[in-house]
């Protein structure tokens, strides 16, 4: 049977899922069946955790106790904190994808492939990637590792453990909104690689591995860091046409533009834009706002080449204005994408059936072999 060429899988379809539904032309995302809009404006990240992981809303009681046990499990083995400090001149994604290996050495359920167990090991992840990102940020600055604190909610607690004091309101709701944007998006780069690895019936926290490794690139993750390198190199709004010319002239992409399945504007932006918008006057920092905004209108001729804006372009400044360095931006998306890896890896496991595609050989077939002293 002569099998079809889809380079990158470009438009297929891999599996089924309950997960999150995208509509890349009418720009539509949903998180089980419930629209992306509606979540950013009335829940937060850990209730759209526990929609996720459990298939549906908690009641009061269920999500109290998702709470419980997602602050009992914030604290890190003490070994798993000696690793962080021995990588800790390496790039944090780097530091995060060591250090989420070293948790599986520590993880009572690492063997255990039941579903259950499964389960609890998702509720540490979501618990714990937090606290590695914000222990490695203190240890890389000759500073000590903040513990988590249990009367803080999840996105108080991280900007807490990496300041050492405790956030503004803002700063809070900005960081639990940008976590819950980030938290599931189908068959995306990271959490297809987490699936293939999970296919091979290999555990949870080797798929998450797999996934964080794939997360890091500018193509994905990294675009986020990206957007405000370029922001901070354009300067000053009066400076963006200019800018997008040269780099389209010299068939660079602009990043933060595009996205493999939208096809309209990324239904997340939307909200990144207005926080950044808000963010920006709160703080007096309105000029990436205005830079990014620019460049936005700058490159409207590319929309009817469906190339719209995606999550990450407002992000990074929202993370710029809450004071985080940019090399800790990617982390900050593994932080609010790990509910939806888990989720990713949890369908696979259900409904296993090991993705394994075909290469189409271009090579020569018939070469004679040349001994070595003869080459
Ligand atoms: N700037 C300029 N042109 C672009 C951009 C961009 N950001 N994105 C796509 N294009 C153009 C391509 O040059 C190509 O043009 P051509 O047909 O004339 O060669 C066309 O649009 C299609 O691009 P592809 O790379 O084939 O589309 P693909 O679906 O593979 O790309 C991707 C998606 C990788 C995200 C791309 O849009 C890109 O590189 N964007 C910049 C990086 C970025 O922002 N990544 C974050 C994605 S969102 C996320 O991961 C959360």
């Amino acid at each position: 049977m002569e099998a079809t060429l889809a380079r990158g899988l470009k438009d297929v379809v891999l599996d089924t899922t309950e997960s999150s539904f995208i509509d890349g032309e009418a720009g539509i995302l949903l998180y089980r069946g419930y629209t992306i809009h509606d979540l950013a404006e009335n829940s937060n990240f850990v209730e759209v955790s526990y929609l996720l992981l459990y298939g549906a809303l908690p009641t009061k009681q269920q999500l109290t106790d998702f709470d419980k046990r997602l602050i009992a499990h914030r604290t890190l083995a003490p070994e798993v904190i000696d690793v962080i400090r021995l990588v800790k001149d390496a790039h944090p994604m780097d530091v995060l994808r060591t250090a989420a290996s070293a948790l599986a050495a520590f993880d009572p359920d690492t063997e255990d492939m039941s579903r259950e167990a499964n389960l609890r090991k998702s509720e540490r992840l979501i618990a714990q990637f937090p606290t590695i990102v914000a222990a490695h940020h203190r240890i890389r600055n000759g500073e000590a590792p903040v513990a988590p604190r249990s009367d803080l909610t999840h996105a108080a607690n991280f900007l807490y453990m990496l300041e050492g004091k405790e956030p503004e309101q803002e700063a809070v709701d900005a960081m639990d909104l940008d976590f819950l944007l980030h938290a599931e998006h189908g068959a995306n780069a990271s959490a297809f690689a987490a699936r293939v690895t999970a296919s091979t019936l290999s555990d949870m926290h080797s798929s998450i591995v797999t996934a964080i490794g794939t997360l890091k690139g500018p193509l994905h993750g990294g675009a986020a860091e990206a957007v405000q390198k370029m922001t901070t190199e354009i300067g000053d709004p009066s400076r963006a046409e200019a800018y997008i010319k040269e780099k389209l002239a010299a068939k660079d992409r602009i990043m933060g533009f595009g996205h493999r399945v939208y096809r309209a504007e990324d239904p997340r932006a939307r909200h990144m834009r207005e926080r950044s918008r808000v963010l920006g006057e709160k703080m007096g920092h309105s000029e990436w706002y205005q830079i990014l905004t620019q460049v936005e209108k700058d490159m409207a001729p590319y929309q009817s080449r469906g190339i719209f804006v995606n999550v990450d372009f407002y992000a990074g400044s929202v993370y710029a204005l809450l004071g985080l360095p940019e090399d800790i931006f990617v982390p900050i998306f593994a932080i609010g994408r790990i509910p939806g890896w888990c989720v990713e890896i949890l369908e696979q496991y259900d409904n296993n059936m090991l993705i394994r595609p075909l290469l189409q050989y271009t090579g020569p077939k018939d070469l004679p072999f040349i001994p070595i002293d003869q080459r």
